[in-house]
Order: C-alpha cells, then sequence, then structure tokens
C-alpha cells in the first residue's frame, strides 16, 4: 500500500500551518468526521460565562495550593495530649492537607476539562494508530496541531486564562517538591524539652497524678492498677489516665489511642536477679517494671512476652528485649532500650508515673541526643 508523500526538511518548512495539519491527519491516518463550534456564532455572553468559571476555577486552585502550601510547613503539628489547648488543630493537620492538596489538583483538572468543552469545536475523529517511533514529519504536524488548536480555542489571546493554567500548573508541581522538602524546614527542636517527639502523654500536667490504667478498648471500662493486680510473671498493657477526664470518654480514648502511650508493666517473680543500667537504678517499684510497648526499630508494639527468658520481642523484625537488664536489645535490628516509665504508688495504692519517660519513645531519628535528660 503506498502513503502519502515524504515531505522534504525545506518542503516542510515552506508549508502553511493549515497544511500541515491536514498533512498530520493524512499521515496520522485520522479522518474528521464531524465538527461543530462549541457555541453558536456570536453567542458572547456564553464565551464570557465560560471563561468567568474556569477563571474561578484556576483561582481556586491557586487558592487551595497556597493553603496547602501554608498547612504543610506552618500548621502545628506537635503532639497534643487530648485535652491540651490546640489538639482539635492537632487532628485537623490531615484532613486539611486532604482537603487543599485536592481542591488545587482538582479545580485545576475541572478548569482543564471546561476550558476544552467551552473553546474547542466538538470533533469526531478516527484515528488508525501505527506502531514505531516518531518521524521528524510527526514532530512538526504535532507543533502545527497543537498551534492550531491554541489558536480555535483562543488560548493565546486569553491572556488571563493562560497565565493562570499555567501558573497553576506550575504550583502543582511545585506542591510535589514541597512534599519532598517540608520535613526538612521544620524543626523538631523549636519547643526544647517540650518538643512532641520527646513527650508523650504520661507526661504530668500540674499536680494531677497519672494512674496506670488497664488498656481495655473501652473508655467506660476504667480500672486503675495496684501491684496486687498482677501475679509474679505477669505482664498487661497499660495506659495513662487523670481523675480530671473520668467523665470525658473522648479523652479517655484518645489516651489509649495515642500511639506513644501503650505501656507493658511486667511483675517479676521475687528475687530475679536484675541488673538495672545507669540512669535505670530507681524507676522501677519493688519487683514491677513499665516499659513502653513501641519497638524503638520501627515502631511496631514490641509486646510478645516470654516469661521464662524474661524477654519481649518484637514481632517484625524479630528484636528481643531483655527485661532483666534494663529493656537492653540482645537480638535483630532494634538499637536502643525499650524506655523506661518510672513508676510509683500512690497513697491509695494505686501504680502511679511518676513523670515522662526519660527517653524518647519509638525509633530513632536525627536529633534524638539534643533530648535526653
Ligand atoms: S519494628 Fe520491632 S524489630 Fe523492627
Amino acid at each position: 500500500m503506498s502513503g502519502p508523500r515524504e515531505p522534504t526538511g525545506p518542503e516542510l518548512e515552506r508549508m502553511s500551518r493549515g497544511a500541515l495539519v491536514d498533512l498530520g491527519h493524512e499521515l496520522d491516518s485520522v479522518r474528521i468526521v464531524a465538527q461543530e463550534p462549541p457555541r453558536r456564532p456570536g453567542d458572547v455572553r456564553g464565551e464570557r460565562r465560560a471563561r468567568r468559571r474556569v477563571t474561578l476555577l484556576l483561582v481556586l486552585s491557586l487558592l487551595c495550593a497556597a493553603a496547602f502550601a501554608w498547612a504543610y510547613l506552618f500548621w502545628p503539628t506537635g503532639y497534643v495530649p487530648p485535652g491540651a489547648p490546640g489538639h482539635t488543630a492537632n487532628l485537623l493537620y490531615t484532613p486539611l492537607l486532604g482537603v487543599t492538596f485536592f481542591g488545587a489538583v482538582g479545580a485545576l483538572g475541572a478548569a482543564m476539562i471546561l476550558y476544552v468543552r467551552s473553546f474547542y469545536p466538538d470533533e469526531v475523529a478516527v484515528q488508525h494508530l501505527e506502531k514505531g517511533p516518531s518521524a521528524e514529519r510527526d514532530r512538526f504536524t504535532a507543533g502545527a496541531t497543537l498551534a492550531e488548536a491554541g489558536e480555535h480555542t483562543g488560548f493565546g489571546r486569553r491572556t488571563m486564562i493562560r497565565r493562570l493554567g499555567l501558573t497553576g500548573l506550575g504550583a502543582v508541581g511545585i506542591l510535589g517538591g514541597l512534599v519532598a522538602i517540608g520535613g526538612l524546614v521544620r524543626n523538631p527542636w523549636r519547643q526544647r524539652g517540650d518538643a512532641p517527639l520527646w513527650t508523650t502523654g504520661w507526661k504530668p500536667v500540674g499536680d494531677e497524678p497519672v494512674f496506670l490504667r488497664i488498656a481495655t478498648g473501652d473508655p467506660k471500662d476504667i480500672t486503675k492498677v495496684r501491684p496486687e493486680d498482677l501475679e509474679p510473671d505477669g505482664m498487661i498493657t497499660v495506659v495513662p489516665f487523670r481523675e480530671s477526664e473520668r467523665d470525658d470518654p473522648e479523652k479517655v480514648h484518645d489516651a489509649e489511642m495515642a500511639p506513644d502511650n501503650p505501656v507493658m508493666l511486667v511483675r517479676l517473680p521475687p528475687g530475679t536477679p536484675v541488673a538495672n543500667p545507669p540512669g535505670r537504678e530507681d524507676l522501677h517499684h519493688g519487683d514491677y517494671y513499665a516499659f513502653s510497648k513501641i519497638c524503638t526499630h520501627l515502631g511496631c508494639p514490641a509486646s510478645l512476652y516470654d516469661s521464662q527468658q524474661q524477654i519481649f520481642l518484637c514481632p517484625c523484625h524479630q528484636s528481643e528485649f531483655k527485661i532483666t537488664e534494663g529493656a537492653r536489645p540482645i537480638f535483630g535490628p532494634a538499637a536502643r532500650r525499650l524506655p523506661q516509665l518510672p513508676i510509683t504508688v500512690d497513697a491509695d495504692g494505686f501504680l502511679v508515673a511518676r513523670g515522662d519517660f526519660p527517653d524518647p519513645v519509638g525509633p530513632s531519628f536525627w536529633e534524638i541526643r539534643r533530648g535526653q535528660h
């Protein structure tokens, strides 16, 4: 089957845009089987309305992009315990990012669709697609086709829409880069010792005692722990509880769900030889030891308890922590001890925390040594 004659380079350069478009159709085996203008000739009001809608969508996209960037960089993201000022704002962070990012991308996409529907002729084209790389002639014809489309839709003339559209595209591109570098802009050490990476829900607020409550999953089931609740060799998971939150199921629930709050309370059999490391000599209460449940490798719950060997095992990558040696990692990829919660018993015989964990909970991070106290 013989195709159209291959034009030479100089011939291509001499051809008019319209001739190049026709040649492109012919070379691409494209047939335009129907074509209609987007609206009646002279429908100025319709065109103005369409222009206004596209402009509004583009402005909305830019506003959302700016809001995303602002929220990503400046919204307070530090952990705020339930009930403390700023807790709700903290909860809103992720939804805010989702809404603004969706708004930026969604409005830009809607503007592009509306623009094409409003200004580009309705046409039905049938094409027989060929396989293989593009030839030089295809580049010329494709360029001419795009330029022709731009002229038909008036994209070149409509300065505001063109500029807003290109700026919107650029803004969405920048958002992707912002996500990559944003984490380097924030300073986790800004709040010093109160920074969220160094504090948990066990941190005392005023003089109110923080009790060890059994984690039951039911915010109405409040069982504070006494030493006699645990048999020798026993282990339970506990979470912080304050009497001021007793009638607030949401706060009780939040204290149980906060990822860095769960603690494993262990009662060693009497007479068990223990080698507490320096700095941890007085964090326990008799035979009772309380360790963070969050693995210092990648943050899984390290809550498999082997009472025979007195170790905690993390099921994710098999790190093992020797309880009688201050939860020292003795196997697996974890490189830090599990943080230990200082505990004692109050005048009514309930176990209470004597303060927050002295060490940061969970996986290590770049600035971890700055916060050790
Ligand atoms: S998260 Fe615990 S060993 Fe990896």
